[in-house]
């Protein structure tokens, strides 16, 4: 018996796979490569290069290697691309949750741990966003991600399948040097490849209505995240419930000039940033309420803004060394 982990050599996916391994389970990868790396998959688990879409292939593994449950983590993940390439995203994000679900009903295979994100609630205009906020995706990335939910859901409706989508916010850090995040999309590596070119980091407008002027966002630590998973899988042992959704963030807001603060401390470099205008699609605050997660998965972030950019930052600098 074991888990498959697909995307699991891909950022999040391979701290999810240390994770299990850390709880004893037996892991697969399945993962196509595309961002993902093989060398970020432990030599004793056995990884697969395949894409989610293919799924008779998808059942034979499933088969073949007794598979009791899956964490689907294999997906595109970055906003602008997915406004630039919306079918790309919806064929694969959204064609590969329908290839999984028909890959797991083929093979009996009745448990999932959905990535699902906090691209869902787009702009919310409150404070905190809990489970039931109005989901109202502003890319097609979120509208990609909102859908595999509504799948996954009436799958589960239908069949025995049970399911946990997390809906993850903004994830920084690395368990390990290895571990790190290699694509430059999201605020952190941004400062950290400003740094690295001697230009300034740049801070995306200063005049919104918060504190700073600077937007607000709940990041959560990586090995914080990875161990949601693992909760959420002990979740559907033994939970009656078929479906959940689970906010995953610390609930903490965080400012973008207050990150760059913490990013001088993480690095030690005294630098300045650049304030320019406004990124289209930005909201000023998206912060998260994760009592839910508290009290039914049992499960609390432990790491904060400092230990997230520092660690990120040990792997930057071994990565790029
Ligand atoms: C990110 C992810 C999204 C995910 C969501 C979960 C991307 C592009 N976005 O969104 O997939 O679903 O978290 O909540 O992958 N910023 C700067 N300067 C920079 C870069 C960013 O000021 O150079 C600001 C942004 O305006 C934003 C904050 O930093 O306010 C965080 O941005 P980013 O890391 O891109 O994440 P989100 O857009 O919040």
């Amino acid at each position: 018996m074991a888990w498959l982990i697909t995307g699991g050599a891909g950022y999040i996916g391979s701290h999810v796979v240390s994770d299990f391994q850390g709880a004893g389970l037996s892991v697969v990868v399945l993962d196509d490569l595309s961002s993902g790396l093989a060398k970020r998959v432990p030599k004793d688990v056995p990884l697969v290069k395949l894409d989610i879409r293919n799924t008779d292939e998808v059942a034979k593994v499933m088969r073949e290697n007794s598979i009791q449950g899956v964490v689907h983590l294999a997906a595109k993940k970055a906003v602008g691309e997915s406004v630039e390439q919306p079918l790309m995203y919806y064929d694969q994000n959204v064609g590969g949750v329908i290839s999984l679900l028909t890959a797991m009903a083929e093979a009996n295979v009745y448990n999932l741990v959905y990535s699902s994100s906090a691209a869902v609630y787009g702009s919310p205009g409150v404070a905190h966003v809990n489970e039931a906020s109005p989901n109202r995706p502003e890319s097609p990335y979120g509208e990609t991600k909102l859908i595999g939910e509504w799948l996954i859901k009436a799958q589960a409706a239908a069949t025995e399948l049970k399911a946990v989508s997390l809906r993850y916010f903004n994830v920084v850090g690395a368990g390990d040097e290895t571990l790190g995040d290699t694509s430059v999309n999201n605020l952190v590596p941004l400062i950290f490849s400003a740094l690295e070119n001697a230009s300034a980091p740049k801070v995306f407008g200063d005049d919104y209505p918060t504190a700073d002027g600077t937007c607000i966002r709940d990041y959560i630590d990586v090995r914080d995240l990875s161990g949601a998973h693992v909760r959420a899988m002990q979740w559907l042992e033994n939970s009656a419930t078929d479906y959940e959704v689970f906010n995953v963030g610390r609930g903490v807001g965080v400012s973008v000039k207050e990150m760059m603060q913490v990013a001088r401390k993480a690095t030690n470099i005294e630098f300045e940033y650049e304030v320019v205008g406004r990124r289209p699609g930005d909201p000023a605050q998206l912060v998260g309420q994760v009592e839910n997660a508290h009290r039914d998965l049992k499960w609390q972030a432990k790491f904060g803004v400092d230990e997230m950019v520092t660690s990120a930052w040990q792997a930057w600098r071994a990565a790029h060394d």
